[in-house]
């Protein structure tokens, strides 16, 4: 099957003759097993509410055959996917290695958590690819990547990453957000677990927080389990459906989100604002060569640097913005930029771009709409720069 009718078909298992289209709400703490073999066998597949009902069954299966994995397991937001995965491999005494683009949270987790347990966290170059065996060291368990960065888009080597693990008995965990599965399959590149911050785009609609955590093989499967289990998380079976239901239109949403990505990245491109165009379909993206090799497509989510600005040419740009909503996270509906800066989240890499960073989502709005959104918001942008050196100028 192709990857849309699979978004459609996969995780619909309906026995009923008659049923509707969709999966029902299963809400559930307590399951009830009418027979005591029903009991024996029940607990092997839905035995209580933390561990998900067939709402949360029908996600999975449909998550697994779009990342097309082993198997998916859920957790309550993207950063709990995460999380899951890097503690489904470490103890105390282990070193993982992790990307130095990575969004920030998974970040603070290393060295707000991790670090207090005695795991050794070393961050690494994005473009680092084979050279990666050069910081393995016998207790590294885990190599993290996040491919593109969310923020800075540079775009990493995962079958390299993926062999040096391997030849060092590590595990690699790519988070695969911005490609949503869809656009990118770590799984077949050598990765053993792929994380989403579902949140994003399979969701769609920025209502809900959701992670999934896509394993490879059966023996990580079952780390990734039992680190579920222990962690004692939990995913609503509200947001689970919501998901699924964000899932079916996947495809036609990410093609559209694709394609004004790129035309909103191209007239970007040329305005004299601009410094860099951070986008993985541009040659001026660190990794672009990698992103032609692996990836099949690119979403909407992408960065501009400009040349330098004042502080308040910045401001008057954003609420001179009405089309474009000022918000964190991204994958929904709506079209979204924020001011970012890179520079405060690197340890093993330096950010030396002079001028500020803008981050876009591409919504669904007619393009046409957000370019003129875009072109108001630097109209203001140069009238503050106009005031603001006549000021300096006295
Ligand atoms: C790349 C990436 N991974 C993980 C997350 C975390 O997802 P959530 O907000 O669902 O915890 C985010 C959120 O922005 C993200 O951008």
């Amino acid at each position: 099957m192709k990857q849309k009718t699979k978004l459609v078909t996969a995780g619909r298992p309906h026995k009923r003759p008659q049923h509707p289209v969709n999966m029902p709400v299963e809400r559930a703490s307590t399951i009830l097993f009418p027979t005591y073999n029903d009991y024996l066998e029940g607990v092997k597949t839905i035995a209580y509410g933390r561990l998900g009902t067939s709402t949360h069954r029908a996600l999975e299966e449909a998550v697994t055959a779009l990342e097309g994995g082993l198997e998916t397991r859920l957790a309550p937001s993207g950063l709990q996917a995460c999380i899951v995965a890097i503690l489904a491999f470490v103890k105390s005494g282990d070193h993982i290695l992790m990307v130095d683009n990575v969004y920030d949270p998974t970040r603070k987790f290393c060295q707000r958590f991790l670090e207090r347990f005695q795991v050794d966290v070393t961050y690494f170059d994005p473009l680092i690819g084979e050279d990666i065996t050069s910081l393995i060291r016998p207790n590294t368990k885990v190599i993290f990547a996040e491919s593109p960065g969310s923020l800075t888009f540079e775009v990493q080597d995962i079958p390299a990453l993926a062999k040096a693990a391997h030849d060092h008995g590590a595990k690699l965990i790519i988070d695969n957000t911005w490609a949503a599965g869809y656009f990118l399959k770590p799984i077949s590149l050598g990765a053993d677990v792929s994380v989403q911050a579902a949140t994003k785009y399979i969701v769609g609609h920025s209502d809900c927080l959701l992670g999934t955590i896509t394993s490879a093989d059966e023996e990580t499967a079952q780390k990734i389990y039992y680190s579920q289990l222990a962690l004692g998380t939990n995913t609503s079976a509200d947001d689970a459906w919501l998901a699924l239901r964000g899932l079916r239109t996947l495809g036609p949403r990410l093609e559209r989100h694709e394609a004004s990505g790129l035309k909103l990245a191209k007239w970007l491109s040329k305005r004299p604002e601009i410094d860099t165009v951070l986008h993985p379909a541009f040659k001026t993206c660190p990794g672009h060569a990698l992103w032609k090799r692996d990836f099949t497509g690119s979403t909407g989510l992408f960065s501009v640097v400009l040349k330098p600005v004042p502080q308040e040419a910045i401001k008057a740009f954003f609420d001179g913005l009405s089309v474009f909503g000022m918000g964190f996270s991204w994958g929904g509906y709506e079209s979204l930029c924020i001011h970012s800066k890179p520079e405060n989240n690197r340890t093993a890499t330096t950010w030396d771009k002079e001028g500020p960073l803008l981050r876009f989502h591409a919504g669904l709005e007619d393009v046409s709409d957000l370019l003129t959104d875009l072109e108001k918001g630097f109209t203001l942008m140069a009238a503050a720069t106009k005031k603001k050196n006549q000021v300096d100028k006295g």
